[in-house]
């Protein structure tokens, strides 16, 4: 077996520099833990970026991948097959508003379906000229040419461009310049519920409100960006239903199957129009492999309560943060938190108290520099979740002289 550092000296041969990875590499997953080759086991408080909700190699779900692999795996979009509609009854029995659903392969590609059906739906529908998609400052939403330039930060668009027209970042919360950007050629206002890569920013409550409130008016689309918030993780199965909000569009990926790459849209019939045959499509999106073992994350996660599970974990991890926050005053600046989704916004750059950690096993990630994000899969227990408060406890002690 190779070691860290021989795969990370094989890694940079081999692959295009487009990751800072962490100095870890796994060679096993169970549970709430990765193993790596030299034999040390880390507490995954990440889950691989939100993907991996019901943690490692979930039994259930390895029971599901072999036995959907030796039945069928891919056929196409050219095909019928029933694991794919099995899903989208699930799904769309999750947003009582939604009754459409189309497959993909990762986020960026369910918001770039998003955006394309907000565009054509306008034009050949509604019969309108709106085509501009609006965005807030600060948001992520993927990394295709269209999703990047949506996105509301402009490290993911420096050497990209010309990058595509009709899209418009606005402050975050600031309804006045949402209103000024509001014009007859928008199309949709896309957002986060909580901006994610962002650093666990949730939307004011009463601004998503008036968000809403001004598409409507305006007769704009509104998308939601599930991808991250999704899947329950929130204490909400979409984030934007605890916001009171009722999307147009909802895009999801990450962890609908638990692991394996997968993105979708949810909209409504009317919305649907907008994608008639042919205009729009996939070769892998929602295949039989994929759908089945997504079909199984959504049971596992309605069978186990794991949403009602993440709201309470995630109110008592608050308070056991706050507690933290106040024994150490001056390194918290604020604690920021939706269910399982956790933001710890630090004083001062993160990366010294990320290591320490890291060092005490525990893997977590640094967002915005300064703000540490937890995403660990719902099946985390109040033990890794104390464990992690006490690891940071000594941390946060470690640098209290400095
Ligand atoms: C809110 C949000 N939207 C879109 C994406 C892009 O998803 P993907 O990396 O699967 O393309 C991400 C990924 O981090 C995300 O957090």
């Amino acid at each position: 077996m190779m070691t860290t550092a021989e795969l990370r000296a094989r890694e940079r041969i081999l692959l295009c520099p487009t990751y800072a990875r962490y100095p870890l590499a796994a060679v096993r997953g169970e549970g709430m833990y990765i193993e790596t080759p030299e034999g040390e086991r880390y507490t995954d408080l990440l889950s691989g970026i939100a993907v991996c909700v019901l943690g490692h190699c979930h039994p259930e779900l390895t029971a599901a991948i072999c036995a959907q692999a030796g039945t069928l795996v891919h056929v196409s979009n050219l095909l019928y097959h029933e694991a794919q509609l099995e899903l989208a009854e699930k799904l769309l029995a999750t947003a009582p508003d939604m009754e459409r659903v189309f497959f993909c392969n990762s986020g960026a590609e369910a918001n770039e379906a998003a955006i394309k059906l907000a565009r054509r739906y306008m034009r050949e529908v509604r019969g309108e000229e709106r085509f501009r998609i609006i965005t807030l400052a600060g948001s992520f939403h993927g990394r295709t040419l269209a999703t990047l330039t949506a996105t509301g930060q402009d490290k993911v668009k420096t050497g990209f461009g010309p990058l595509p027209e009709g899209f418009s970042v606005v402050p975050f919360a600031d309804l006045t310049a949402l209103e000024a950007a509001l014009d007859t050629h928008t199309a949709a206002v896309l957002v986060e519920p909580i901006q994610g890569e962002g650093g666990v920013r949730p939307l004011p409550a009463d601004y998503a409100q008036a968000l809403a409130a001004l598409c409507h008016r305006h007769g704009v689309l509104l998308i939601c960006d599930e991808i991250q918030t999704g899947m329950g993780r929130t204490g909400h199965f979409w984030a934007s239903h605890g916001l009171g909000l009722q999307p147009d569009i909802i895009t999801t990926a990450k962890g609908l199957a638990g692991g394996l790459p997968i993105g979708a849209i949810l909209t409504t019939a009317e919305v649907a129009q907008g994608f008639p045959p042919g205009s729009h499509g996939t070769t892998f999106g929602g295949g039989a492999l994929v759908s089945r073992v997504a079909t199984t994350v959504l049971d596992i996660i309605e069978r186990d309560g794991l949403v009602e599970r993440a709201a309470q974990l995630g109110a008592w991890l608050r308070t056991r943060l706050e507690a933290v926050a106040a024994r150490h005053p001056g390194h918290i600046r604020e604690i920021r938190s939706a269910g399982l989704m956790v933001g710890i916004e630090l004083a001062r750059p993160g990366q010294p108290v990320w290591e320490a950690l890291l060092q005490q096993r525990y893997l977590v990630n640094l967002t915005q520099d300064t703000v540490l994000r937890l995403l660990p899969p719902l099946i985390v227990e109040k033990i890794h979740l104390e464990g992690f408060c006490t690891a940071l406890e000594a941390a946060l002690a470690s640098f209290a002289n400095e």
